[in-house]
């Protein structure tokens, strides 16, 4: 009888753990499967067979005449773009890959799927569709370029679409939609527009609204997280050259260009210089004191932010109706030398670290400011002293 009943116990029990345990693997199951979801979905972990689904839609379209770019044969047919490989932590961009051309590394981007583009075409009264000839095109591509990015250009189409000239006698519906596609994707233009600045990666070709640009080492990928002497050294060159990249986006463009989507992973290196590798939100200061000032209601200040270019609500009409108030170096300050730590280390002099700080959140009591450019010229200072000191000890002076 008692040991029956121990039996009948120890089945029990097993039965319960058993229950219990799959239970656990349940909830481990679901939360792995939720979090690798959203590992993927915010593209922090990324798929190569995402792109393969991509580029195979991609290259179809091109097989039937509606993706046109010197970018499609090498992409789709002559195999000279190989070994395909995904780039996570993109936000905004719906695909972003690196490969190989003829054995140098270059990255294929593509700003939006098909659908979430403007259309081309417009429907009038009878309801009919109506899509405009080549010329019409001309002036919509003009006036979306002097609105939406400040350019006024002469040959304005033959410097967005090298490509364009291939094509020159048959300019059909689909190339059009095409070109009315790119003409939507800020990165696409800004990096066109300014094909010889050293300030970004080159356009190399495009296909469809696919364009491969040329690949330049983001600095994210540096040591950044060491604090030993050699790495801080390297640290601080880096954020000599972001100064100097800083003050080249000042002072050689007729309107001051403003970055407004300031993350370490955005600066590479390309040539022995600083480039900027996402160029979605980079702006001419006119551009982005019109959107941040466009008259929106407001609650909050952030409301009226175009992501890190910053203004102000105002708090009698609840509108927003100030021009950007902060500035290239105030946002690296804060995002680049602070938050993602380039410049935290035991190794900065406790004045830099006060400068640093101060630069990140300059008149801390008078609310959201622009840093000075005195602060520009005393990092500046600061960085070529140290490197000096590095490169030749013995002309210390103590
Ligand atoms: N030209 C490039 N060379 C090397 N890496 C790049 C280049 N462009 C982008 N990347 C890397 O890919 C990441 C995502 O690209 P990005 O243009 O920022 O996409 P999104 O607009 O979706 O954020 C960047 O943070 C950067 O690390
Ligand atoms: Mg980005």
């Amino acid at each position: 009888m008692r040991v029956n009943f121990k039996r009948k116990f120890f089945k029990i029990t097993r039965l319960v753990f058993h229950k219990k345990c799959f239970f656990v693997v349940l909830i481990i199951c679901s939360l792995s499967m939720i979090s690798l979801f959203y590992l993927l979905q915010w593209n922090i972990i990324c798929l190569n067979i995402d792109i393969e689904n991509r580029l195979n839609i991609l290259c179809n379209e091109y097989s039937q005449g509606k993706a046109f770019g010197r970018l499609c044969e090498p992409l789709c047919n002559n195999g000279e773009i190989s070994a395909l490989s995904c780039e996570s932590m993109h936000k905004g961009k719906f695909a972003v890959f690196t490969a190989l051309w003829n054995n140098s590394l270059i990255v294929i981007k593509s700003h939006r799927i098909k659908s979430e583009y403007i259309p081309l075409q417009w429907t009038n009264s009878n309801s009919s569709e109506v899509y405009p000839n080549y010329q019409e095109l001309v002036e919509m591509v003009t006036q979306s370029m002097l609105v939406n990015f400040g350019i006024q250009k002469e040959n304005l189409m033959d410097h967005l679409y090298p490509f364009l000239g291939d094509y020159k006698h048959e300019v059909n519906r689909e190339l059009m939609i095409n070109l009315w596609q790119l003409s939507q994707d800020n990165e696409y233009v800004t990096l066109m527009i300014n094909q010889h600045s050293h300030l970004f990666p080159k356009i190399l070709s495009s296909c469809g609204t696919f364009y491969a640009v040329e690949y330049a080492k983001p600095i994210s990928r540096l040591n950044i997280y060491s604090d030993r002497p050699e790495d801080f050294y390297a640290r601080i060159h880096q954020a000599k050259f972001m100064l100097e990249l800083l003050d080249d986006l000042h002072t050689t463009f007729p309107d001051p260009v403003h970055v407004c989507d300031v993350k370490l992973e955005h600066f590479g290196l390309l040539n022995g210089r600083q480039v900027l590798l996402d160029a979605d939100t980079v702006f001419p200061k006119t551009v982005v004191d019109r959107s941040v000032g466009d008259g929106r209601e407001c609650r909050k200040h952030s409301d009226c932010d175009l992501f890190d270019c910053r203004s102000l609500c105002n708090k009698v009409l609840h509108v927003c109706d100030t021009p950007t108030v902060n500035n290239n170096l105030q946002i690296v300050c804060q995002k680049v030398f602070l938050d993602s730590g380039l410049l935290i280390s035991r190794h900065l002099p406790s004045d830099m670290n006060r400068l640093i700080k101060e630069c990140a959140n300059p008149y801390l009591s008078q609310g959201r400011q622009a840093a000075p450019v005195q602060f520009h010229y005393e990092l500046a200072n600061f960085f070529n002293e140290f490197l000096r000191m590095v490169a030749h000890p013995e002309n210390t002076v103590v």
